[in-house]
């Protein structure tokens, strides 16, 4: 909100600005931070990435690490994984410990959280983001934004809008309706807006209904600043703009990129000289210099309450133990047939932890969301570190990765290259015929340790090679022949256990024969002993898939044909059928469906309620943990239209949920509420949502296709 007081302070800031000293504040003068004026103490900006934590130092003027040792920061789970504790609350740690530890570094700015619909599970930086549904994300990304920002540091949340694809990201265009933006892509961004009083946000780098994200006055002025009042700063993405005037005229307020030129930045030289040629007007400039000194004010950088700006923090053990409460939160549970999971703790024999997951650091790879992290503690640390002494832990990694990843090249060379290029540039020569023959050993080798031993935990999955930025996966392919060595494992050893530890879904040819399955995200520097717990039940898994895993690609409609990795043109032909809404819709089977995820405990749902006041509708039911230990219960609330209408409409949405923690034996009532826009679509031609009156079931459930409770309401505008 606007204050009158500091509206007034900053006018007169404005008025003492010289036009070259305004130019300044508006485009980078290093890659990370804008130009001060010294003279009026308006300091400089100062950016950095997120979302995974606050990213190693950069040179000012050469796109590489300024290779600082006092850099190393608390690595957080990735947002994949912070949506999958279904927890707002622990997405609030999470902006707490991001947030000070940006003002600990001394940031102004974290480019933090991405908050991209996952549209189909080959986008490269789907690990960075929440969800495939706009519920889940808006109410994760509300507190998110509240706790960082309460550290006086500003949320910039990314990529506005519609950025669900990496290849050719800064041209392709993407095509989509009225109403599925404002349905699917944008709740996020409102509610981190209107709820969450974001102070920044960034544009994105692609083309929406053929303009450029960070110069479209539609978008930026229509959306942002007009329909849902946002007075906060908004920044390009780097290398985003490509047009001083569409850039000047539209609602953007600092322009960021990739190269040193500073001052042939758009919004550099050009416009200064548009703005003295009289082709610009100086109050457009003198508007965004508004915006930025708003964003100053808010986070007490210029003003009366300077002196008492938080000064942050960063690598403290609350940070550390918060991200471990994380991510054990996040860790899921798929498949746990015979209850082979959990494992004794006090295990004395012999176990084999095999896959290079299990030994392999990610906090460095992924391209800006890479990290110089304090510490990771990996798989294989976590379990010896669990188990001490008594038990015999060996480890194979069981499979070959090349050396010279996608992730060790720079992301910026790299999202230009060709895929032959890359291969070529992975492999190099020599390594291709000697990849083959580790290939075998290390198969071979993690067989027989297998055969040797009385457990076997396998921990394989993808690396930041394939979940990387710039770069699309081909195909949801397990790569380095992971699917033929954990079919030999499940031969040789029927209990073994697979864990996936990943960034996106991959297909599983083998699932029929694992009898368990432990999904982990990127789990940041305390993932791998959060993993452990898991597995040896010294917590109790309650993590939930925020996405769909389908068995594979033939069911996904935003890849079929030519609507997905286009480089021109990309059309979202789906519509508002995102992810569940469309798998559940048209009954595809899938491998786990949206919402899933299971515990060492039962839950039984029972007592459901409805009270209705018009739109507004209270859901309440009984949930009743059966089993002999403590655990967390996602409920989960989807609401149906009975009838078809005019509109395509998903067979169910969801509109609410709440996580709560049972005893062993302990029933508690959750209360889940429904108002008007959650029984409301959006109709383009009145620029609104409207009301969709009818018979609607609600449905309580465990899981998308878990329902457990029903009861059917009518509701009249
Ligand atoms: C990414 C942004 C990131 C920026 C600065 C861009 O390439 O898309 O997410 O914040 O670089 O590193």
């Amino acid at each position: 909100m606007k204050n009158e007081v500091s509206e007034k302070y900053i006018d007169s800031l404005i008025l003492s600005l010289s036009l070259e000293e305004k130019i300044g504040m508006v485009h980078g003068n290093t890659l990370f931070s804008t130009k001060a004026v010294e003279r009026l103490g308006i300091p400089s900006l100062h950016f950095s990435d997120g979302p995974m934590g606050v990213r190693l130092e950069f040179a000012d003027n050469y796109w590489h690490s300024a290779n600082n040792h006092d850099d190393y920061a608390s690595y957080l789970p990735c947002n994949s994984a912070i949506a999958s504790t279904w927890n707002p609350k622990a997405a609030g740690h999470m902006g707490n410990v991001l947030g000070e530890e940006a003002r600990g570094r001394g940031k102004d700015v974290i480019l933090a959280p991405g908050i991209n619909i996952k549209r189909s599970p080959l986008c490269g930086r789907n690990f960075e983001y929440m969800s495939e549904d706009p519920r889940v994300i808006e109410k994760m990304v509300v507190p998110m934004v509240q706790e960082i920002q309460k550290n006086d540091v500003a949320a910039c949340v990314k990529h506005f809008a519609a950025n669900s694809q990496e290849t050719e990201r800064l041209w392709v265009d993407t095509i989509v309706d009225e109403r599925t933006l404002h349905e699917i892509y944008y709740p996020g961004f409102r509610a981190a807006i209107k709820e969450g009083g974001l102070y920044s946000i960034m544009g994105a780098y692609n083309r929406l209904n053929g303009e450029h994200c960070c110069t479209s006055k539609a978008l930026l002025d229509g959306v942002l600043r007009k329909q849902w009042g946002y007075d906060g700063v908004i920044v390009s993405d780097w290398g985003g703009v490509h047009d001083t005037t569409l850039a000047a005229e539209a609602a953007l307020d600092v322009e960021m990129d990739v190269g040193a030129d500073f001052d042939e930045y758009y919004l550099a030289n050009s416009y200064k000289e548009k703005i003295i040629s009289g082709e610009l007007s100086e109050e457009g400039l003198n508007e965004k210099v508004r915006n930025i000194l708003r964003m100053m004010y808010r986070l007490k950088m210029i003003g009366p309450q300077k002196e008492s700006r938080k000064a942050g923090r960063f690598n403290t053990k609350e940070h550390q133990n918060a991200t471990l409460d994380v991510a054990r939160e996040s860790v899921i549970l798929l498949k746990n047939e015979e209850h082979l999971l959990p494992l004794n703790p006090g295990f004395r024999g012999r176990i084999a932890v095999i896959g290079a997951n299990a030994a392999t650091i990610h906090a460095n790879g992924g391209g800006s969301a890479e990290m110089h992290a304090l510490y990771e503690i990996t798989p294989l640390m976590g379990i010896r570190m669990l188990l001490g002494g008594n038990a015999q832990v060996r480890y194979a990694p069981g499979y070959y990765v090349p050396k010279k990843q996608r992730a060790e090249i720079s992301w910026q060379a790299t999202s230009t290259m060709s895929e032959e290029e890359l291969q070529a540039t992975e492999n190099g020569g020599h390594e291709a015929a000697g990849q083959k023959h580790l290939q075998k050993q290390y198969y071979e080798e993690a067989v027989a340790l297998a055969k040797d031993s009385d457990i076997v935990i396998y921990v394989g999955g993808l690396n930041h090679g394939y979940d990387v930025e710039g770069l699309d996966r081909a195909d949801m392919k397990l790569p380095y022949e992971q699917d033929k060595l954990i079919e030999a494992l499940l031969r040789e050893k029927p209990d073994t256990i697979v864990v996936m530890y990943a960034g996106s879904p991959v297909e599983m040819s083998w699932l029929p024969d694992a009898k368990s399955l432990v999904w982990s995200y990127y789990a940041g520097m305390e993932g791998g002993k959060a993993l452990a717990d898991v597995l040896f039940g010294i917590v109790n898994p309650s993590g939930r898939l925020s996405e769909t895993f389908l068995k594979n690609l033939s069911g996904c409609p935003a890849v079929q044909g030519v609507n997905f990795g286009r480089k021109d043109k990309v059309e979202y032909t789906e519509g508002v059928m995102v992810g569940y809404r469309y798998y559940d819709t048209h009954e595809i089977p899938v491998n786990f469906c949206f919402g899933y995820g299971l515990s060492y405990t039962e839950y039984v749902y029972s007592n459901l309620s409805v009270e209705q006041d018009g739109t507004d509708v209270r859901v309440r039911c009984l949930v009743t943990n059966t089993g002999a230990v403590a655990g967390m219960e996602t409920v989960q609330l989807y609401v149906a239209p009975k009838e078809k209408g005019k509109l395509i409409r998903p067979c169910h949405e969801l509109k609410d949920f709440a996580k709560i923690h049972l005893e062993a034996g302990e029933t508690r009532e959750v209360v889940l509420t429904l108002q008007k826009k959650d029984f409301s679509c959006y109709d383009a031609e009145r620029k609104d949502f409207v009301l969709m009156s009818g018979n609607y079931e609600l449905q309580i459930g465990a899981a998308s296709r878990d329902i457990r409770l029903k009861e059917t309401i009518q509701i009249t505008g």
